[in-house]
Protein backbone atom coordinates (compact mmCIF):
# COMPACT_ATOMS: atom_id res chain seq x y z
CA UNK A 1 0.00 0.00 0.00
CA UNK A 2 1.07 3.39 -1.02
CA UNK A 3 -0.54 6.81 -1.39
CA UNK A 4 -0.74 9.04 1.43
CA UNK A 5 -1.20 6.77 4.38
CA UNK A 6 1.78 6.07 6.79
CA UNK A 7 2.83 2.44 7.08
CA UNK A 8 1.51 0.87 9.86
CA UNK A 9 4.71 -1.39 10.33
CA UNK A 10 7.70 1.16 10.89
CA UNK A 11 11.31 0.00 11.19
CA UNK A 12 12.42 1.34 14.51
CA UNK A 13 15.63 2.98 13.54
CA UNK A 14 17.10 4.61 10.59
CA UNK A 15 20.82 5.92 9.85
CA UNK A 16 22.21 7.74 6.50
CA UNK A 17 25.29 5.13 5.54
CA UNK A 18 28.57 6.75 5.69
CA UNK A 19 28.34 8.01 1.98
CA UNK A 20 24.69 9.68 2.33
CA UNK A 21 25.74 10.86 5.56
CA UNK A 22 28.56 12.67 3.97
CA UNK A 23 26.50 14.03 1.28
CA UNK A 24 23.32 15.27 3.91
CA UNK A 25 26.32 17.25 5.67
CA UNK A 26 27.32 18.91 2.11
CA UNK A 27 24.05 19.75 1.38
CA UNK A 28 23.22 21.21 4.70
CA UNK A 29 26.38 23.47 4.26
CA UNK A 30 24.81 24.85 1.61
CA UNK A 31 22.80 26.89 3.21
CA UNK A 32 23.86 29.65 5.96
CA UNK A 33 23.73 29.20 9.46
CA UNK A 34 20.50 29.03 11.26
CA UNK A 35 18.86 28.20 7.87
CA UNK A 36 19.55 24.70 7.75
CA UNK A 37 15.76 23.62 7.60
CA UNK A 38 15.89 24.46 4.05
CA UNK A 39 17.88 21.44 3.76
CA UNK A 40 15.16 19.19 4.15
CA UNK A 41 13.89 18.48 0.97
CA UNK A 42 17.31 17.16 -0.48
CA UNK A 43 17.31 15.03 2.68
CA UNK A 44 13.78 13.37 2.50
CA UNK A 45 14.62 12.62 -1.11
CA UNK A 46 18.48 10.98 0.13
CA UNK A 47 16.75 9.07 2.54
CA UNK A 48 13.99 7.88 0.28
CA UNK A 49 16.32 6.73 -2.38
CA UNK A 50 18.42 4.78 0.66
CA UNK A 51 15.50 3.45 1.57
CA UNK A 52 13.92 1.71 -1.29
CA UNK A 53 11.58 4.54 -2.13
CA UNK A 54 9.79 5.32 0.85
CA UNK A 55 10.60 7.67 4.03
CA UNK A 56 9.90 5.75 7.45
CA UNK A 57 8.98 8.01 10.79
CA UNK A 58 12.38 6.96 12.04
CA UNK A 59 14.10 8.19 8.71
CA UNK A 60 12.35 11.85 9.29
CA UNK A 61 13.38 11.91 12.91
CA UNK A 62 16.88 11.34 11.85
CA UNK A 63 16.57 14.09 9.59
CA UNK A 64 14.76 16.53 11.89
CA UNK A 65 17.23 15.63 14.27
CA UNK A 66 20.01 16.25 11.81
CA UNK A 67 19.00 20.14 10.72
CA UNK A 68 17.55 20.81 14.12
CA UNK A 69 14.12 21.06 14.04
CA UNK A 70 10.98 19.60 16.03
CA UNK A 71 10.01 16.36 14.39
CA UNK A 72 6.69 17.41 13.62
CA UNK A 73 8.25 19.99 10.84
CA UNK A 74 9.52 17.02 8.69
CA UNK A 75 6.19 15.16 9.12
CA UNK A 76 4.38 17.66 7.96
CA UNK A 77 6.43 18.31 4.96
CA UNK A 78 6.61 14.52 4.19
CA UNK A 79 3.03 14.14 4.31
CA UNK A 80 2.72 17.23 1.97
CA UNK A 81 4.63 16.13 -1.34
CA UNK A 82 3.37 13.21 -2.82
CA UNK A 83 7.38 12.93 -4.37
CA UNK A 84 8.02 10.94 -0.57
CA UNK A 85 6.44 7.60 -0.34
CA UNK A 86 5.42 7.13 3.29
CA UNK A 87 4.60 3.13 2.65
CA UNK A 88 7.04 0.68 0.85
CA UNK A 89 5.99 0.62 -2.68
CA UNK A 90 7.10 -1.56 -5.75
CA UNK A 91 9.76 -1.76 -7.57
CA UNK A 92 8.63 0.66 -10.43
CA UNK A 93 6.08 3.25 -8.95
CA UNK A 94 3.66 3.87 -11.61
CA UNK A 95 2.36 7.88 -10.78
CA UNK A 96 -0.40 8.29 -13.05
CA UNK A 97 -1.74 12.06 -13.88
CA UNK A 98 -5.32 12.80 -13.53
CA UNK A 99 -5.08 16.80 -13.72
CA UNK A 100 -7.13 18.05 -16.21
CA UNK A 101 -5.09 18.57 -19.18
CA UNK A 102 -4.35 14.38 -18.93
CA UNK A 103 -7.91 14.01 -18.05
CA UNK A 104 -9.25 15.73 -21.23
CA UNK A 105 -6.62 13.63 -23.10
CA UNK A 106 -7.18 10.19 -22.08
CA UNK A 107 -5.77 9.16 -18.64
CA UNK A 108 -8.80 7.90 -17.27
CA UNK A 109 -7.75 4.88 -20.52
CA UNK A 110 -4.42 5.20 -19.12
CA UNK A 111 -5.27 4.39 -15.65
CA UNK A 112 -7.95 1.29 -16.77
CA UNK A 113 -4.85 0.03 -18.88
CA UNK A 114 -2.46 0.27 -15.85
CA UNK A 115 -5.43 -1.41 -13.56
CA UNK A 116 -5.89 -4.25 -16.18
CA UNK A 117 -2.81 -5.08 -17.02
CA UNK A 118 -1.19 -5.07 -13.45
CA UNK A 119 -4.08 -6.42 -11.62
CA UNK A 120 -4.22 -4.50 -8.86
CA UNK A 121 -6.12 -1.49 -7.69
CA UNK A 122 -4.71 2.75 -7.14
CA UNK A 123 -2.79 2.32 -4.05
CA UNK A 124 -1.84 -0.91 -4.54
CA UNK A 125 1.37 -2.80 -5.17
CA UNK A 126 1.33 -6.23 -7.64
CA UNK A 127 1.80 -9.34 -5.48
CA UNK A 128 5.40 -10.06 -6.68
CA UNK A 129 6.31 -6.43 -5.67
CA UNK A 130 7.24 -5.04 -8.90
CA UNK A 131 4.65 -2.51 -9.34
CA UNK A 132 2.69 0.14 -7.27
CA UNK A 133 0.16 2.45 -9.14
CA UNK A 134 -0.65 5.91 -7.80
CA UNK A 135 -2.71 8.55 -9.03
CA UNK A 136 -0.86 12.34 -8.89
CA UNK A 137 -1.50 15.51 -9.71
CA UNK A 138 0.10 17.86 -12.71
CA UNK A 139 3.83 17.30 -13.26
CA UNK A 140 4.07 19.42 -15.84
CA UNK A 141 4.30 17.52 -18.64
CA UNK A 142 0.43 18.51 -20.12
CA UNK A 143 2.03 19.56 -23.27
CA UNK A 144 2.22 16.01 -24.31
CA UNK A 145 -0.30 14.34 -22.06
CA UNK A 146 -1.35 12.19 -21.03
CA UNK A 147 1.43 11.07 -19.29
CA UNK A 148 2.69 9.14 -16.24
CA UNK A 149 5.87 9.07 -13.61
CA UNK A 150 7.46 5.74 -13.18
CA UNK A 151 10.45 6.14 -10.57
CA UNK A 152 12.90 9.14 -12.30
CA UNK A 153 11.46 9.10 -15.68
CA UNK A 154 8.68 10.61 -17.29
CA UNK A 155 6.36 8.57 -20.50
CA UNK A 156 4.39 11.07 -22.45
CA UNK A 157 2.13 11.02 -25.22
CA UNK A 158 0.49 7.52 -24.09
CA UNK A 159 -2.29 5.61 -25.74
CA UNK A 160 -3.70 2.41 -24.33
CA UNK A 161 -1.37 0.42 -26.55
CA UNK A 162 1.76 2.21 -25.98
CA UNK A 163 1.22 1.85 -22.04
CA UNK A 164 0.53 -1.37 -22.21
CA UNK A 165 3.89 -1.91 -24.00
CA UNK A 166 5.85 -0.15 -21.48
CA UNK A 167 4.35 -2.35 -18.62
CA UNK A 168 4.94 -5.43 -19.83
CA UNK A 169 9.03 -4.17 -21.04
CA UNK A 170 9.30 -3.48 -17.92
CA UNK A 171 7.82 -6.41 -16.02
CA UNK A 172 10.22 -8.34 -18.37
CA UNK A 173 13.42 -6.10 -17.46
CA UNK A 174 13.76 -4.95 -20.86
CA UNK A 175 14.97 -1.41 -21.36
CA UNK A 176 12.11 1.08 -22.25
CA UNK A 177 12.44 4.61 -24.38
CA UNK A 178 11.96 7.28 -21.86
CA UNK A 179 9.57 10.33 -22.64
CA UNK A 180 7.32 11.09 -25.99
CA UNK A 181 6.24 6.95 -26.80
CA UNK A 182 5.61 8.30 -30.50
CA UNK A 183 8.94 9.75 -30.87
CA UNK A 184 7.99 13.17 -30.61
CA UNK A 185 10.78 15.90 -30.22
CA UNK A 186 10.75 17.47 -26.56
CA UNK A 187 7.17 19.18 -27.06
CA UNK A 188 7.49 20.29 -30.86
CA UNK A 189 4.67 19.48 -32.92
CA UNK A 190 4.08 15.88 -33.64
CA UNK A 191 5.92 15.30 -37.18
CA UNK A 192 8.44 17.91 -36.40
CA UNK A 193 12.00 17.19 -37.48
CA UNK A 194 14.46 19.36 -36.86
CA UNK A 195 14.70 23.54 -36.60
CA UNK A 196 13.65 24.85 -39.69
CA UNK A 197 11.61 22.04 -41.11
CA UNK A 198 7.80 21.91 -41.09
CA UNK A 199 5.99 19.42 -39.54
CA UNK A 200 5.53 16.22 -41.80
CA UNK A 201 2.37 15.86 -40.70
CA UNK A 202 -0.55 17.71 -39.06
CA UNK A 203 -3.69 16.79 -37.51
CA UNK A 204 -6.62 18.25 -35.53
CA UNK A 205 -4.92 16.65 -32.93
CA UNK A 206 -1.83 18.68 -33.65
CA UNK A 207 -1.24 22.12 -31.05
CA UNK A 208 0.45 23.31 -34.66
CA UNK A 209 -2.28 24.99 -36.73
CA UNK A 210 -1.44 24.95 -40.31
CA UNK A 211 -4.91 26.07 -41.06
CA UNK A 212 -3.86 29.74 -40.85
CA UNK A 213 -1.96 31.29 -43.53
CA UNK A 214 -1.17 33.93 -41.61
CA UNK A 215 0.63 32.31 -39.36
CA UNK A 216 2.66 30.26 -41.64
CA UNK A 217 3.40 33.55 -43.60
CA UNK A 218 6.55 34.76 -41.89
CA UNK A 219 6.89 32.68 -38.94
CA UNK A 220 8.98 29.20 -39.65
CA UNK A 221 8.33 26.63 -37.19
CA UNK A 222 10.79 26.88 -34.13
CA UNK A 223 11.52 30.33 -34.86
CA UNK A 224 10.39 33.87 -33.80
CA UNK A 225 9.20 36.50 -36.40
CA UNK A 226 12.28 39.42 -36.68
CA UNK A 227 10.43 42.48 -34.92
CA UNK A 228 10.41 44.30 -38.38
CA UNK A 229 7.76 42.01 -39.86
CA UNK A 230 5.46 42.41 -36.75
CA UNK A 231 5.66 45.61 -36.19
CA UNK A 232 6.68 47.99 -39.57
CA UNK A 233 4.11 50.21 -40.03
CA UNK A 234 2.08 51.33 -42.63
CA UNK A 235 2.27 54.16 -45.01
CA UNK A 236 -1.10 54.73 -43.60
CA UNK A 237 0.12 55.10 -40.13
CA UNK A 238 3.73 56.40 -41.34
CA UNK A 239 1.80 59.56 -42.47
CA UNK A 240 -0.57 60.43 -40.28
CA UNK A 241 0.39 63.25 -38.08
CA UNK A 242 -2.67 62.92 -35.94
CA UNK A 243 -0.12 60.48 -33.45
CA UNK A 244 3.23 62.43 -34.69
CA UNK A 245 5.49 64.92 -32.69
CA UNK A 246 5.11 68.39 -33.43
CA UNK A 247 6.86 69.47 -36.26
CA UNK A 248 7.93 65.79 -37.84
CA UNK A 249 6.07 64.22 -40.95
S1 LIG B 1 -2.02 17.64 -16.37
FE1 LIG B 1 -0.78 15.88 -16.57
S2 LIG B 1 1.21 16.71 -16.63
FE2 LIG B 1 -0.06 18.44 -16.38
Amino acid sequence: MSGRVVAQEQPKSFAFTPENLKKAKAIIAKYPKGREQSAMLPLLDLAQRQNDNWVSIAAMNTIADLINVPYIRVYEVATFYTMFNLAPVGKYLVQVCRTTPCWLRGSDKITKTCKKKLGIEMNETTADGKFTLVEVECMGACVNAPMVQINDDYYEDLDEKNMETLLSQLAAGKKVTVGSQIGRQTSAPEGYKGKGATPAKTSAKSSFDASSKDATKKVKVGMTPPRNEVTQPTSKTKGSTKSSPKGKK
